[in-house]
């Protein structure tokens, strides 16, 4: 069901993409994508890159230029996916896609998703958080090896490493360390990769990732074609089990309105919570656009969809 039936009731909307974060590039190819589908839809659609420029249309004297935002940044701090956007047009009272303020934030780093997480009892792999100069071979002995290293608050399988061998980590380490922000350490789940697209209230079928190579990194994200995508990614029970356990993970941390939860199954059939995606990609290899389509919903359906969570 739709709540706006009628674009012009959306007002004048500024797609905002790009920014200065590690994923620029991706999110200038899902802005793209979501401006010309809006468009197509015949919503007064206009791409804003990046939050300067956007503050710049907002305010002073030529202000007051769009009536929402569809935010299609990724990342943090340049990004807009870290609650520093949200803030400012909550502040101005300009209404945006997707969640607000501490959904975002909390979003944005995996080491403080992890801990509510944990502290509800939602299954997430266990941990440790790498402060500056800490022991990076005994948390690595405390965890056990396999395990992976990451910054706490990228996204695009920046910065992350798998570690098999401890002669390994302090590279893994080095690596993840470029990227501002803490580090973290967790056990590395061997099994299937899955991710479930939220939209609304509703979580979308999974869908099973199934990279070429060895996990899905940056290059099978972006840029290879062989990486296969199953949706649904599970069958009976397990599908139910793990569309509840994002929703209740996305809930968690308050979020709203749309996201992608990133989800690992061991070769037990266990569920571990990776993260939560508040503005995913939307490029033509992106999945939450996958997920939709699997259940009816083309891709500027789903625009318009996801610019309805901007309206009260
Ligand atoms: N604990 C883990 N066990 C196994 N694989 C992992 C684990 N954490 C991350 N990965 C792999 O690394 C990729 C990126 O990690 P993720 O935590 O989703 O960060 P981001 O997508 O923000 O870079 C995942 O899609 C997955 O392939
Ligand atoms: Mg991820």
């Amino acid at each position: 069901m739709s709540i706006v039936t009628d674009p012009r009731g959306f007002g004048r909307v500024a797609v905002l993409m790009g920014g200065t974060s590690s994923e620029r590039e991706v999110s200038l190819n899902s802005g793209s994508n979501v401006l010309e589908a809006l468009r197509a839809r015949g919503v007064d659609a206009h791409a804003v890159d990046g939050i300067p420029a956007l503050v710049g249309s907002l305010v002073g004297s030529g202000g007051r230029k769009f009536d929402r935002v569809f935010n299609i940044l990724h990342g943090n701090k340049g990004g807009g996916e870290d609650g520093v956007l949200q803030g400012l047009l909550e502040a101005l009272n300009i209404p945006c896609t997707g969640s607000g303020v501490l959904g975002t934030a909390l979003a944005m780093d995996k080491i403080r998703s992890k801990q509510v997480w944990l502290a509800l009892g939602l299954p997430t792999p266990r941990y440790i958080r790498l402060a500056k100069g800490s022991d990076v071979h005994a948390a690595a002995k405390s965890l056990g090896l396999p395990v992976i290293v990451k910054p706490s608050c990228e996204g695009s399988s920046v910065g992350v490493s798998r570690v098999f061998n401890d002669a390994d980590l302090d590279a893994a380490v080095e690596l993840a360390a470029r990227y501002p922000g803490e580090l973290l350490m967790e056990q590395l789940i061997e099994g299937q990769e899955l991710t479930v697209g939220i939209l609304g209230d509703i979580a979308l079928p999974s869908i099973r990732i199934v990279p070429a190579g060895e996990y899905y990194d940056y290059h099978a994200k972006y840029v290879s074609d062989d990486t296969q995508y199953l949706c649904p990614g599970l069958e009976g029970e397990a599908e139910e089990e793990i569309k509840k356990l994002a929703l209740e993970a996305f809930h968690a941390i308050g979020c709203e309105g749309w996201s992608r939860v990133d989800v690992m199954r061991d070769k037990a059939g266990k569920f571990y919570l990776l993260e939560v995606n508040t503005a995913p990609g939307m490029t033509s290899h992106s999945l939450v656009p996958k997920a939709a389509a699997q259940v009816g919903i083309d891709f500027q359906t789903l625009c318009w969809k996801i610019l309805e969570t901007s309206v009260e």
